[in-house]
C-alpha cells in the first residue's frame, strides 16, 4: 500500500455509517438527514446545500469571497443565450419544455415509465436538440455545462423534489441501483463513496475535507478553480472514482444516471442554489 492508500485506510477505521433498517427510499432519507444532523448538530438542513462549506469555517470564508465575484457568471450568461439561440428549424429549447425556465432543473433528475430509465437534466436537453435536427452536444461540452449553469440559476431556492412512485417498480429498482453503488467499495484503494462522504466526512485527504453526501446534488454545475472551468455533477463522480483508482463510467451511463437519482433523492428538500464555486 502507498502512503496515500495508508493514510485513507486510517482515516476509514471509523465504525460504518450505513441507515439501518432498509424499508423504502423515504426511509432511507430520513436516515441520512438523521446522521448529517447527529454529527453536525449546529448545522442548519438548509446549509447541507452548501458542501464542504456548511461544515468548515475557513474554507467557508474563502468561498465567500470567492462569491463575491462568482467565477461561474460567465457560464450563466453564455448558458442564457445557448437557451434562447434559435434552432435551423426555427424553434428553441423553451418549446421543448412545458416548464418556465426556472421549473426545469427540479424535474430532474426523474425515472420516465416509458422510456424505462432515469432521465437526467443533460439528457433532456440533448433529447429536445436531437427532436429539432440538431446534433446532441457532448456530455462534457461547455455549452451542455452552461445551458444547466443557466437552469440551476433560474431556479435557486426551488427545492429538491425527486419523486419515486411506489406504483413503479422501475423507479424503485433505478434507486436500488445508485444506492448500491454508492455504498459498493471500488478500485484499488477499495472505498465506497459512503466511506469518505458519510463515515470520514469532516476528515482530510490531503489538502482536502471530505463533505457530506446530504446536499451532493444541489448546487451543480460548479466552477472549479483547480481546474479553471466548470464541471457537472457526473464528471465530478468520475473524478471521486478515478481517485480510488477504479474504472470510471461514461457519463451519462446508466450507472451514474442511477447514482445521481439516488443521490438527488437524498437532498429532497434541500434548495437548488447551483451553480456554484468549488476548489
Ligand atoms: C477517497 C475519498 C473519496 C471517495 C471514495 C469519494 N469521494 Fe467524492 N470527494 C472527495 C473529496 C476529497 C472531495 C472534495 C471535498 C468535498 O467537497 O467533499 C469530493 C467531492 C465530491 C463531490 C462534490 C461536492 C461538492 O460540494 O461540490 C461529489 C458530488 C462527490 N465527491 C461524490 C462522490 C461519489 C458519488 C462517490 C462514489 C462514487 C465519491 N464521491 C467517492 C473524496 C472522495
Amino acid at each position: 500500500m502507498n502512503k496515500t492508500a495508508v493514510m485513507l485506510t486510517s482515516i476509514l477505521a471509523t465504525s460504518l455509517a450505513q441507515p439501518a433498517a432498509i424499508a423504502g427510499p423515504e426511509e432511507d432519507r430520513a436516515a441520512f438527514v438523521r446522521y448529517f444532523q447527529s454529527r453536525f448538530p449546529d448545522v442548519e438542513f438548509d446549509e447541507f446545500a452548501n458542501g464542504i462549506y456548511a461544515i468548515d469555517a475557513d474554507s467557508r470564508r474563502q468561498w465567500l469571497e470567492i462569491e463575491e465575484f462568482p467565477p461561474y457568471e460567465f457560464a450563466i450568461e453564455q448558458g442564457e443565450s445557448e437557451w434562447q439561440q434559435t434552432f435551423a428549424n426555427g424553434r428553441t429549447f423553451a418549446d421543448c419544455f412545458a416548464q418556465p425556465s426556472d421549473s426545469i432543473r427540479a424535474m430532474y433528475p426523474r425515472y420516465e415509465e416509458a422510456r424505462g430509465e432515469v432521465v437526467t437534466l443533460e439528457i433532456a436537453l440533448n433529447d429536445c436538440r436531437a427532436a429539432n435536427d440538431e446534433e446532441p452536444y457532448a456530455y462534457d461540452a461547455e455549452e451542455l455545462i452552461d445551458l444547466t449553469a443557466f437552469l440551476a440559476f433560474e431556479a435557486r431556492g426551488k427545492a429538491v423534489a425527486v419523486r419515486i412512485p411506489a406504483d413503479q417498480p422501475g423507479a424503485i429498482a433505478a434507486y436500488e441501483d445508485g444506492k448500491r453503488f454508492y455504498y459498493s467499495k471500488r478500485g484499488q484503494l477499495n472505498f465506497a463513496c459512503s466511506d469518505c462522504h458519510i463515515t470520514s466526512v469532516g476528515q482530510r485527504v490531503r489538502a482536502d475535507r471530505l463533505g457530506p453526501s446530504l446536499g451532493h446534488t444541489t448546487h451543480f454545475p460548479v466552477y472549479r478553480s483547480k481546474l479553471g472551468g466548470m464541471i457537472g455533477l457526473q464528471q465530478r463522480f468520475l473524478g471521486c472514482i478515478r481517485d480510488v483508482r477504479a474504472k470510471p463510467f461514461e457519463l451519462q451511463s446508466t450507472e451514474y444516471r442511477n447514482l445521481e437519482f439516488f443521490l438527488a433523492y437524498m437532498s429532497n428538500g434541500l434548495m437548488i442554489n447551483g451553480p456554484g464555486a468549488r476548489k
